[in-house]
């Protein structure tokens, strides 16, 4: 079973984001986990639930402080969000319609876990990036 690891590799620099990245990382691990031990469908929707809503609850967050911040690339991140919005939609159709499967354990290794992986490294980090230059700093109070 695929364990996603948050590594030094995926710091944004902004502490508040990095705290709800590893967060989120820990829900994907946790849901991969519900799936591997075959749990039932009401224990892996659960799970899903929470996953479903603490992903909107960070990328809320990013896109408010993007927006605080006049950032370029907001309208990039939201697409990207909304892509990961419609992965975790389908995963979602997936258990509902076929159950715990193997193939649902596959995907969340080949869909979720890539998606963010990627996300993290390229588009946020390159937040990170723009609000260093600019010398913004954003607090951890939220
Ligand atoms: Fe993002």
């Amino acid at each position: 079973m695929a364990n996603l690891e948050w590594t030094s590799a995926l710091a944004v620099g902004i502490p508040l984001v990095d705290e709800q990245h590893k967060a989120l990382i820990r829900h994907l691990n946790e849901l991969a986990v519900a799936i591997a031990k075959r749990q039932g469908e009401t224990e892996v929707q659960a799970t899903l639930t929470f996953l479903v809503d603490y992903t909107h609850l960070h990328f809320t967050t990013e896109e408010q402080h993007m927006a605080a911040t006049a950032y370029p690339g907001l309208a990039a991140q939201k697409v990207e969000h909304e892509h990961f919005r419609s992965l975790l939609c389908t995963f979602h159709e997936d258990l509902e319609e076929e159950g715990v499967t193997k193939a649902l354990a596959d995907s969340i290794n080949t869909l979720l876990m890539r998606w963010l992986t990627k996300h993290i490294c390229f588009m946020d980090r390159e937040f990170g990036g723009f609000l260093q230059s600019r010398g913004i700093v954003i607090g951890a109070e939220e």
